[in-house]
């Protein structure tokens, strides 16, 4: 009598299907295929079921997503800056540009892709968006706005169409700006926004405080942008985000185990709320998991997020860093030198080498210290990371 695969299969508790997944020789008589068939089912059913038991706290996963707005952010005293600006920009006409900038996490794009939302229907105002780490010079940005393939079109030309397809209030809000490619060093659409008879508003993220130096001069002077700073959570701020994302996505919850992921979250990094929700996620799926060892796989999770997306250049220099023992900037730059030229990179000069330290500062991943050195100071570096994920994603992209 021959054993139905799949009616064998239907009978066993989930439990079960482990010790069946793990010895398929009880069933070899079916044959290769069949065996190899009943092996990825019988562990396609048994993860539904684990998964299901995960989930069972969890009633909504979006909440987790890193993308996700939710109904009501928790209200800051610098996002009043800039729902002002926006504000009176839609009454009046007349722009009042922004330069915000904030830590990793402080909320920046999520406010103004929430108010971007919420304004859509209520005002003629429009709120764009560009990501200058997807779209890295002038042109990019303008194609990506008009969602448009242009080939061999010039940037005039694709302004004079970016006007056209705007002659309403717009706001141009241009994320992670100081990733501007060094070809685009005029930053051009900041110039001709800033100038257009549209009256367009601009607002630039960032979360380095040297954005303002990455923009041209000239742009600089007509943008006349005012600076907002985007100051870290504290930890009651960081538990009600919490606390809101517990509401939205969890069966249920305990508030100590939400203030103790905050605390640590202000405590360990630059309060960034990114890893404070991976904590919580971390900490619903998996119920046996303490708030600490929830916190230190997110931050881990996090600091090998921000390691890959970084440009090639700001990784040989975190490489370079890795490298130096003696933790010196100017034996880094050395050493920085050294690898682009074995990998065939032309370098940054020293001082945007020097630039790029303060964004990896910014990132969190280095402390730029100054010490005493023979009588005078001296700068180092403090490596925030785990070098063996910086030396991992290095090896992979270089290797
Ligand atoms: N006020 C808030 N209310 C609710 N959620 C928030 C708030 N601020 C930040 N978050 C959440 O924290 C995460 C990080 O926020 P966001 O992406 O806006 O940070 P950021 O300042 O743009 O960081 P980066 O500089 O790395 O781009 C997002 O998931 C966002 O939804
Ligand atoms: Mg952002």
């Amino acid at each position: 009598m021959g054993i139905s695969v799949h009616d064998s299969l239907e009978l066993l508790p989930a439990r079960e299907c482990k010790v069946l997944y793990a010895a398929p020789i009880l069933l070899v008589k079916h044959g290769v295929s069949e065996v190899g068939l009943l092996n990825v089912q019988a562990y396609l059913r048994c993860r539904k079921d684990e998964l299901r038991k995960e989930a069972g706290i969890v009633k909504n996963f979006s909440v987790f997503d890193f993308s996700y707005i939710p109904a009501q952010p928790v209200m800051r005293d610098e996002s009043k800056v800039l729902i002002d600006a926006i504000l009176r920009y839609d009454h009046s006409g007349i722009p009042k540009n922004l330069a915000i900038f904030g830590s990793r996490g402080s909320g920046k794009t999520l406010m103004v892709r929430y108010l971007a939302k919420e304004l859509r229907n209520e005002t003629t105002l429009r709120i764009l968006y560009a990501n200058v780490r997807n779209h890295n010079t002038s042109f990019k940005v303008l194609t990506h706005l008009l969602k448009v393939q242009t080939r061999g079109a010039s940037l005039d030309e694709l302004f004079e169409r970016f006007r056209q397809a705007h002659p309403v209030k717009t706001v141009v809000v241009l994320d992670e700006i100081d990733l501007m490619s060094a070809k685009d060093r005029q930053t051009e659409i900041l110039y001709r926004l800033s100038r257009s008879r549209n009256n367009y508003m601009v607002v630039l993220l960032s979360n380095s405080p040297r954005l303002i130096h990455v923009i041209d001069p000239s742009a600089r002077s007509t943008l006349q942008p005012e600076i907002v700073h985007f100051r870290n959570y504290d930890a009651e701020q960081i538990f009600q985000i919490l606390l809101a994302r517990a509401q939205q996505g969890l069966r249920w919850y305990e508030e100590e185990q939400l203030r103790q992921i905050a605390a640590l979250t202000t405590r360990n990094t630059n309060s960034d709320v990114r890893v404070a929700i991976k904590s919580l996620f971390y900490t619903a799926t998996e119920p046996n998991l303490a708030a600490e060892q929830a916190f230190d796989r997110a931050s881990k999770d996090v600091v090998v997020d921000v390691i890959r997306d970084l440009n090639d250049k700001s990784l040989l220099i975190l490489e370079s860093a890795r490298r130096t023992r003696s933790g010196f900037v100017k034996e880094i730059y050395q050493c920085y030198m050294r690898l682009s030229e074995t990998h065939g990179e032309i370098p940054f000069s020293y001082m945007h080498f020097y630039n790029n330290l303060s964004y990896l500062q910014s990132c969190g991943l280095i402390l730029l210290v100054s010490t005493k050195v023979a009588r005078t100071y001296t700068n180092r570096i403090r490596l925030l990371f785990d070098p063996a994920i910086e030396a991992e994603t290095y090896r992979q992209r270089f290797a």
